[in-house]
Order: structure tokens, then sequence, then C-alpha cells
């Protein structure tokens, strides 16, 4: 039987307006056990249904809700159904360019908090926030492969990582972005090994590179890069920290025939980019797409100096009429504070924003749930 659990008056709004995160100060009292991942019934002071949950063995948030309708039983067959509707709201999202890595699972937006899927070809790759979903995982993979015809499905983990249906992906895939071509390393790269996120984001800044001098700062495996480099930058100079992710990035150029311009190297961005200032170095178009420097709670004004600095050393490279693309994967970096950040670090040097950018469609954002929006960015133009 499901725990029951009676919340304030105060939670009435939030929840009716569909909130999926039950905060500690929300709950009134508890009857049952609370275990991790055990289904929890929501009901209002009158003992009215609210919604299903689970707990999360979370402190802050305990509750995650999982449905909003009275006659749902959260078993497998109920997780199996929720990630192959997940899998229907794709078809036919306008995903530009055309790819075969495609995120399926988005969290709360697809009714499955914390729980990430991306497909990359015939494989999905799936992480999570919390371990409450994990007596549903087996269901919700069964849902993918039989939903998206997948070959297997991996499931990142720090313990070790498992393999929830089929077969293992191999050791690294290719998966393709328009013309673009892109080897990944689902194992071990970062998150579930490819950012989709910025896919059509690429493309937008690969539009400002003909014949540009290119910097890419936390470039990763170089997706940036090459596609600055296939629209006519005439070089590109990769940073990142991470060796893995740089020797992956040298075999993405060579995929994509253009490693001659490109210069990938190793270093902690924030030094290089001042060394390279003090080389008296400068590009046409610097692209900075960060980690999330925001911590998730608190300390938020530490963060926005991180976020400040940063973009104060990347503008210094910009040539006089250049561009920078820079973003923020921060969930508590709006877009009015990021402007601001911008704005500030600019100074008195004219800033134009020639375009705003965002998460795609396979992200989508949960209006009662703003933190699934975290993707932000903006093509500045400098004076
Ligand atoms: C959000 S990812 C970049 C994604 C990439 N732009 C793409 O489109 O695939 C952030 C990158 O920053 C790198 N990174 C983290 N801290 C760093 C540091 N201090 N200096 C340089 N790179 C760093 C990580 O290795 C990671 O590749």
């Amino acid at each position: 039987m499901a725990d029951i659990v009676t919340v304030t008056k105060r939670a009435l709004q939030p929840l009716n307006s569909r909130r999926p995160w039950v905060d500690a100060g929300m709950i009134e009292r508890t009857r049952g056990a609370a275990h991790l991942g055990a289904a929890v019934r929501l009901v209002g002071p009158r003992g009215e249904f609210l919604a299903w949950g689970l707990w999360s063995g979370e402190p802050r948030f305990p509750i995650r809700v999982i449905s909003w309708e009275p006659d749902t039983t959260l078993d497998p067959s109920f997780f199996h159904a929720a990630a192959a509707a997940a899998v229907q709201r794709r078809v036919g999202l306008p995903l530009t360019p055309e790819t075969d890595a495609v995120r399926l699972i988005f969290g709360e937006a697809d009714g499955l908090p914390g729980l990430v899927a991306d497909r990359y070809g015939e494989y999905a790759v799936l992480t999570r926030e919390g371990r409450f979903l994990d007596p549903y995982l087996i269901a919700i993979a069964s849902g993918l492969t039989e939903s998206a015809s997948l070959a297997g499905v991996l499931l990142r983990d720090d313990a070790g990582n498992r393999v929830l249906a089929g077969v293992a992906p191999p050791e690294t895939l290719t998966i393709r972005e328009g013309e673009l071509r892109f080897e990944i390393d689902p194992h071990e790269g970062q998150k579930t090994g490819w950012f989709c996120d910025q896919r059509q984001n690429r493309l937008r800044v690969a539009a400002y590179a003909g014949g540009a001098e290119v910097l890419d700062v936390f470039c990763y495996t170089g997706g940036f890069s090459v596609a600055a480099l296939r629209s006519g930058a005439s070089s590109a100079r990769l940073l990142d920290s991470s060796a893995a992710a740089l020797a992956l990035a040298q075999r993405n150029l060579t995929l994509n025939d253009c490693p001659e311009a490109a210069t990938p190297e190793r270093c902690d961005a924030m030094d290089r980019l001042r060394s390279l200032a003090k080389e008296g170095l400068s590009f046409d178009l610097v692209i900075l797409d960060p980690p999330k420097l925001q911590p998730p709670h608190g300390k938020a004004d530490r963060a926005e100096a991180a976020y400040l600095s940063l973009q104060g050393l990347a503008m210094k490279l910009v040539r006089p009429g250049g561009r920078l693309a820079t973003f923020s994967c921060s969930g508590a970096m709006s877009r009015a504070r990021f402007d601001g950040v911008v704005a500030k670090a600019a100074g008195a040097r004219p800033c134009r924003v020639l375009e705003r950018l965002a998460q795609p469609p396979d992200h989508p954002i949960l209006l009662s749930h703003p933190k699934s929006e975290y993707l932000t960015g903006l093509i500045v133009e400098l004076g």
C-alpha cells in the first residue's frame, strides 16, 4: 500500500499548478515508512486526492510527483508507458539539423523526474539524479527499446555502468548532425557522451564563422569547432581540460575533413584565456560554453562572479567588430541575469545582441518546473 502524505494548505496552489517537486515544508503529516522510491498518495487538508509521487530520498524536496491522475498505479507498466509516451512526443519534432542523437527523456518535462535518456543511433544512454526511479529502470528501458526500436540501453552510473536492455553499445559510436559526423564515447564520455542540447546552436554560431579565426573555449569533443570550420572558418583553436575529450575532438576534426586548420590544446580555460591575452592574440569569433558554474543551492553570488570574470576574459580576446557566442547551462542563471552579467563584463564596450539561443525542442521546458529551463546563450557583437 502507498504511503499517504497530507500537505499543508499552502501546498495546494503549487500542486494544483502541477509543480512536480514537493518541498519538505509542504508536508503536514505522513502515514507510512517513507522508504526511498516508495509510492506516495498526496492529499490535501480535507483528504482530497492531489497527485501520486515517489519518495526521493532528498531532504529538501522529499517527494517527486509522477502522476496527477487519481487512478494511476505506479507499477512497471506505468513506467513502460511513460517512456513510450516520451518517445512518441519526439516524433515529428523539427530538430535542426537532422540527427540521430536525440534526447528521448528529459526528466520532469516527460513526467520522469531526474531521468535523462539520449538516443545515439540504435542505442540509448541514461543518467539519473537520485535513485528513486531505480525499481522501474528496466521497465523504462523496455518502453524505450520497444517504441524507439533500440538495440540496447545503457545506464551510466558511478558505481559501474549497466546494460538495462538489449546489448551494450560499442566503445564508440558515430552520430550525425546534418552533414557532420561525430564520434562519441557512450560509456565514459561526459554526461551521456554528447551535448545534443547544443545541436541547433552549433548551426547558429557556425553561421557567423565564414573566414573567421575562432577560439572554442570548453570545446569538449569539438562540436562547435567542427561546425565552424565546415562553415568556412579559417582556423579554430580548441581549449579544454579533458584529455579524453580532446582526443575525440581530434578524431572528429579528421572525420569531418578539417583537422589542418585546428589546434586542440589541453589547459585550464581561465589560465589560457589570460595567457592568450598576454600574448596579444585576438579572434573574430570566441565561443564560450562552460560547465555549470552555478552551485544548485545558494552561493549564487560566487557563481555569478565566476561567470562575470569568464566573460571579461573572453571579451578581451574578441577583436573590435568580432563576436562572442556565450552560454550558461545553469538553471539558476535566468536570461535576464545572464544578460546582466554579459553587459557588466562588456562595460563601456558596445555590446549588441545578434541572437538569443536556447535549448532545442527535444529538451522542452515545463513551465510549472522552471528548473527545466537551463540552457541560455547569446551571440553578441563587440565594438
Ligand atoms: C558544457 S561542456 C562543453 C560542450 C561543448 N561545447 C559541446 O558543444 O560539445 C564543458 C566542457 O568544459 C570542460 N572544462 C571543465 N572545466 C574546465 C576548465 N577549468 N578548463 C577547461 N575546460 C574545462 C569540460 O571538460 C567540458 O568538456
